[in-house]
């Protein structure tokens, strides 16, 4: 339960930023008719997973046929340099998923057009990018700013290396102003990575909207599909087959498009 100071310094922090008022009518509404929807269907959803889940090694070597090295062993200078980034960071954001399955799921798919919704320090992007540059192609990502801690903006996406950069488009509100920002520009993808808003509501509508703009042979991933059951039910209302991934006691919800 959030504290009441803290409830106040986040509405007083929202009312100073005019570009995220339709988020802040969206989260006072969400706190008052729809406080379930974080956890809807949590226990189905995990049983489910668990019934399913592969390691990501299992998944890379299996499911895309490609020899599996640590994305940390391809990569180790970017990678320390990154940890070594995320260190000097003075604020604390959200944790980061299987890179290596970022980064093979990129280059299985040869992706020119990459999407992914929550960057934090910017640990996914780093690894959708590594595979994106050599074949000159785009990561177009969404995240909302950090409105509590002063200059936080400054330090998202802080582990991405400087010799990506080039390649990555940030778009800096909620994914509902920023996903039809980044259609305006780029309409299909080869990947899209979801690992924003974990509600129910918001991964229903978000899985609508991006499913559709996900190539054929492309590969929809999101995030800590345990949480609740939308990832489940998205699947069974799409008769869609998913392969569920464990890592660091979590699970991530894959899709090959075909
Ligand atoms: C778990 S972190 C992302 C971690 C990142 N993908 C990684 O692997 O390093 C979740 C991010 O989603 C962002 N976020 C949460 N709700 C959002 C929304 N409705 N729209 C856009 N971003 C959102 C948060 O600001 C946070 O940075």
């Amino acid at each position: 339960m959030k504290k009441i100071s803290e409830i106040i310094s986040t509405f007083f922090a929202y009312l100073r930023r005019p570009d995220l008022y339709p988020e802040l009518r969206r989260k006072i509404w969400k706190n008052i008719f729809n406080r379930s929807s974080a956890l809807r269907g949590k226990e189905e959803a995990e049983k489910w997973c668990a019934s399913l889940a592969v390691s990501e090694k299992d998944f890379i070597e299996n499911v895309l046929q490609m020899p599996f090295v640590p994305f940390e062993n391809i990569f180790p200078h970017e990678f320390a340099s990154a940890l070594q980034a995320q260190a000097k960071a003075p604020v604390k954001m959200g944790g980061a998923g299987s890179l290596s399955v970022i980064y093979y799921i990129n280059e299985f798919t040869n992706a020119q057009n990459t999407i992914e919704t929550g960057v934090a320090y910017g640990w996914s992007s780093f690894a959708a990018l590594a595979s994106l540059v050599d074949r000159n192609g785009i990561l177009y990502s969404s995240d909302m700013p950090y409105i509590l801690q002063n200059h936080s903006s400054d330090f998202v996406g802080c582990v991405i290396p400087e010799k990506y950069r080039k390649n990555w488009r940030l778009f800096r509100f909620a994914d509902k102003e920023s996903l039809p920002k980044i259609f305006a520009e780029q309409s299909v993808f080869d990947v899209m990575h979801y690992d924003s808003d974990k509600s129910y509501d918001g991964r229903i509508w978000a899985y609508n909207m991006l499913f559709d703009k996900v190539k054929k042979g492309g590969v929809f991933m999101s995030d800590d599909v345990g949480d609740n059951a939308a990832f489940k039910h998205f699947c069974e209302a799409g008769s869609l087959k998913p392969h569920i991934l464990e890592f660091d006691g979590k699970y991530a919800g894959l899709i090959l498009k075909d």
